[in-house]
């Protein structure tokens, strides 16, 4: 198995990836650090703990990392998440195992990763880039160690759009969620971001998981439903109660965030699965197809595409920070990207 550490906020995609890399047999989870983003660090935290604890890998190393971005105040999204960034279930088990505090979040990434054998281990990133800046800065050599680096972040706009998420006021199309310009996770730290893609040693094995890409995998109604697990399974309609906890959990979760998306972005097919994507693609790549089109699903060669094709990406970090509404006109946590000569270094 492929040996993993998450950083995360977790909300309710980031759940999603936390199962996915906690229950699957191709994984070996190493630990988890929380980052502020869907809500408060001291929520993203317990609901982690929690979403352990609900599936049963409580023996998970659970480090609380930043509870702010390098330069500017936090921001969070209770539109999407609710105050707790996992409003809608009741299932939710109360969390019985601490948060470490043998080290910082930072220290036991990089005791984790260093520890496994050059060139193995993948970091995957499914909040805002804090935590992962703050290891590359302490400690830079890890770059050359880690066998990549997974970020669901960005929308890549004008260039590769594929999926732009409907028009801005005015003209144009726009790209991203948080504001018509950018993507939550990069808007939340545009610092860090650019910190990270601006890294050279980092650039050769960086992929990055943006809108474009994950507004391709819809958590359809058929999918919500099938997480119940019913499927083949009986006749007629089965109740609840024949449902286990775990299962009503993560089905509330999903419904949740797909009435949320519903609600403020007009999405009615299904929400994103943004954040379990970042995990997907480090051991199951072949299920993406990376090309000078931009990013997509499924591909027969996806494999030899992705090791093919790497852009150059830049983050807008001037321009204000916290008119995240639907008519700012800041472009502030904006990926811009350049498809690189063939052969290049990027990512
Ligand atoms: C990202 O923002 C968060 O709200 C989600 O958990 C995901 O990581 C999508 O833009
Ligand atoms: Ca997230």
């Amino acid at each position: 198995p492929t040996a993993i550490w998450l950083d995360c906020d977790t909300g309710h995609d980031d759940a999603f990836a936390i199962l996915l890399a906690a229950r699957n047999p191709d994984v070996r989870l190493l630990g988890i650090s929380t980052v502020y983003g869907n809500a408060s660090l001291d929520h993203t935290t317990y609901n982690t703990r929690a979403i352990l604890e609900a599936i049963a890998r409580t023996d998970v190393p659970v480090y609380a990392g930043s509870s702010r971005p390098f330069s500017r105040e936090p921001c969070y999204a209770p539109g999407i998440h609710g105050q707790s960034g996992l409003d809608g279930t009741a299932c939710l088990p109360e969390p019985t195992v601490p948060a470490k505090d043998d080290a910082c979040a930072v220290e036991a990434m990089y005791r984790a990763l260093s520890a496994q054998p050059e060139g193995k281990a993948w970091l995957v990133a499914t909040g805002a880039l804090t935590n992962i800046a703050k290891l590359f800065m302490q400690s830079p050599g890890l770059a050359d160690h880690i066998a990549g680096l997974s970020i669901m972040g960005g929308a890549v706009g004008d260039k590769f759009t594929s999926a732009p998420m409907g028009k801005l006021k005015g003209e144009g199309e726009r790209f991203g969620n948080h504001t018509p310009y950018a993507e939550f996770n990069i808007y939340c730290d545009p610092e860090a971001a650019e910190a990270l893609f601006a890294n050279p040693r980092l650039a050769k094995k960086t992929t990055l998981i943006p809108l474009d890409l994950t507004h391709q995998f819809l958590a359809t109604n058929e999918v919500q439903i099938g997480l119940l697990g019913f499927a083949g399974k009986m006749r007629g309609m089965p109740t609840m109660e024949s449902v286990s906890i775990t299962r009503r959990l993560f089905f509330e979760i999903v419904t949740f965030f797909a009435r949320t998306y519903s609600d403020v972005f007009g999405l009615t097919a299904g929400p994103p699965t943004h954040d379990p994507l970042a995990v997907a693609v480090v051991f199951r790549p072949e299920l993406f197809h990376f090309n000078a089109q931009g990013v997509g699903a499924g591909s027969s060669d996806g494999q030899k595409a992705q090791r093919r094709e790497r852009f150059e990406v830049q983050v807008v970090t001037d321009g204000e920070h916290g008119t995240a509404n639907s008519e700012s006109t800041s472009q502030c946590g904006r990926t811009l990207v350049k498809l690189l000569p063939p052969g290049s270094e990027g990512i």
